[in-house]
């Protein structure tokens, strides 16, 4: 294995002659906390190194075709571009200038594209295939999560690297307390289950809408064709790998087998 591959690329020394941080009081939305030059950190909570190694992200990209959906900041984005990705698409809802990735892409002189859009209309015609996909705190802010992972689907050709809230340990009772599924009965760790937020009730967010428990990721994932691992977990956290390939189970279902269905939701 080569030094790169082992290690990763190492961030490069700040630009001379450029105020950095005059630049990150411009970006008023900062959520991502990377690295982008040496001993200069951007001023997010959400840590990249961390949430990287929490799916095993390879060091080494090079060769791959990466596509981060949800990318926010765009520095999960930047950070796979600086491991050697042969081209990266960051995706997100959101205008990149609002994000702050307009601005960081030209401080870094970054060839990441942008592209504005949501996971529920990704398509293979006009993006192609992913070697690598990116899917980082996005899952329990969707209202329709499993049409996510289905979408998901039709672009990876690899694998697909995903972190989410859990709910193992973060069951919110009706007394809108937290407790563990396994105080319940132990049983229920080994059930697939989304529990529906229908307002702000997990942190006070009102885009929070399903918390997946880890089985419930991992049968959602093989119910969209993948081939799912439990990667790691911290905290009420966990990171998941995902190979392409596998039956499904969407065509066993009259949504599956209705073109008037596949139509409608392009799937
Ligand atoms: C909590 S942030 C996570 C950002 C980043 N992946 C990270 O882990 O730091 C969720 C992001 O998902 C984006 N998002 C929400 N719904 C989406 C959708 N349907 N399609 C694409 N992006 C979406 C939001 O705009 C936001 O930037």
């Amino acid at each position: 294995m080569s030094s790169f591959a082992s290690q990763g690329a190492s961030a490069p020394p700040a630009p001379a002659n450029v105020d950095v941080t005059a630049i990150f009081e411009q970006i008023s939305s900062w959520h991502q906390r990377w690295e982008i030059f040496r001993g200069v950190y951007t001023p997010g909570r959400n840590p990249v190194s961390t949430l990287l190694d929490g799916v095993g992200l390879p060091k080494d990209l090079r060769g791959c075709r990466v596509l981060d959906v949800g990318a926010f900041n765009g520095c999960f984005s930047f950070e796979c571009e600086r491991r050697g990705a042969l081209e990266v698409v960051a995706m997100d809802l959101q205008d990149p200038r609002d994000l702050g990735f307009d601005a960081l892409s030209k401080l870094l002189g970054s060839q990441v594209r942008f592209e504005q859009g949501s996971v529920y209309n990704l398509d293979s015609t006009s993006l192609g295939e992913f070697d690598i996909v990116l899917f980082l705190g996005v899952l329990y802010h969707l209202r329709y999560p499993l049409l996510a992972l289905d979408q998901l689907r039709k672009v990876t050709k690899g694998t697909l690297f995903l972190e989410t809230l859990v709910i193992d340990n973060r069951f919110l009772d009706g007394q809108k307390d937290f407790q563990a599924l396994r105080n319940y009965h132990p049983a229920l760790e080994n059930v697939a289950l989304w529990q529906f937020y229908k307002g702000a009730e997990l942190a006070g967010d009102h885009s929070n809408w399903f918390g997946p428990n880890i089985r419930g990721v991992l049968d959602g994932l093989e119910s969209a064709g993948f081939s799912p691992r439990l990667q790691s977990t911290w905290g009420d956290r966990a990171g998941f790998q995902a190979a392409a390939g596998g039956p499904g189970t969407i065509g066993a279902s009259y949504e599956g087998a209705s073109d008037i269905v596949r139509k409608g939701l392009n799937l």
